[in-house]
């Protein structure tokens, strides 16, 4: 038997077959980068972003046999509700809601931050979580299971300085995904946690400048790239996961070391 990657990806074979994801953020970075990946290994995908341009840009490539593509606000309540109904409608299941979108924040001493920004955090990178929750649980709960995944940060678990709302929101995500993961473990309701360094996305250059977003703030000597994180969501959406629940994993070439 040969060792060549090429062997081992013959051998695996499609791993979402028959499974559907909602993904959200799904027109750019990681969101995009992950609708891509489920998409080839066999899955149905639910597309949902607040901006249409990168939807587009999916329906184009992929088409809609296996892809519905959604405009949804995360930090609308109403809007989950009717994107989590639309996905059941039209794939007959939820089975893995990947809560991946956010914003940024533009890096800034603490007293400079003002309302708008500490609540447009607090309401895209954490509430969302509390939102897509109570859309898509009662869902998960009676189809017996499924798999809900955060796209936290590293700046959740190792604060840098100056990101403020950022790094609180990121953290209580990854404190809220444990917490989700034992309160739902009973209904075999898998919740974990990505964490990536400063990641080669769209929304890097809109932290501004810092250390933390240099290729040397790793000990590998780069960023991470959208298709890793996706392989990590892949990861923990698939059945090669089906005992891991509660992990903030880090994608993050060692920075968290
Ligand atoms: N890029 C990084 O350096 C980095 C590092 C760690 C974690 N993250 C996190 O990774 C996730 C994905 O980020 P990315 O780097 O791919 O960024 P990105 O800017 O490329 O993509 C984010 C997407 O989320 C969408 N979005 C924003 N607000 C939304 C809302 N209210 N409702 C629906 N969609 C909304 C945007 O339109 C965009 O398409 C985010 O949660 C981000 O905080 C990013």
């Amino acid at each position: 038997m040969s060792n060549t990657p090429e062997a081992k990806v013959s051998t695996v074979g499609p791993r979402m077959t028959g499974k559907t994801t909602i993904i959200t953020g799904a027109g750019s970075g990681m969101g995009y980068a992950s609708v891509e990946r489920f998409l080839a290994e066999g899955g149905n995908v639910v597309g949902l972003d607040i901006n249409d341009e990168g939807l587009a840009k999916l329906r184009e490539v992929y088409g809609d046999d296996n892809l519905l593509t959604l405009v949804c606000d995360v930090a609308n309540q109403d809007q989950v509700n009717d994107s989590v109904k639309a996905a059941v409608d039209r794939f007959g299941a939820v089975d893995v809601y990947f809560n991946n979108a956010g914003v940024p924040f533009v890096a800034k001493p603490i007293e400079e931050v003002t309302d708008e920004e500490w609540d447009l955090n607090m309401s895209v990178n954490l509430k969302a979580i509390f939102i897509a929750a109570r859309a898509v649980v009662p869902v998960m709960k009676s189809q017996g299971g499924g798999s809900f995944i955060i796209t936290a940060s590293m700046a959740g678990l190792r604060p840098r300085p100056e990101l403020g709302p950022y790094t609180v929101a990121k953290g209580a995500a990854v404190h809220f995904a444990k917490a989700l993961a034992i309160e739902l473990a009973p209904s075999q309701i898998r919740v974990n946690a990505v964490c990536p360094v400063a990641a080669a996305t769209p929304m890097l250059a809109q932290f501004g400048v810092g250390d933390h977003i240099t290729p040397n703030a790793t000990p590998m000597g780069r960023l991470a790239t959208a298709e890793e994180v996706a392989a990590m969501a892949l990861f923990l959406a698939s059945d090669d996961s089906t005992f891991i629940t509660g992990l903030a994993l880090p994608v993050d070439g060692g920075r968290s070391v």
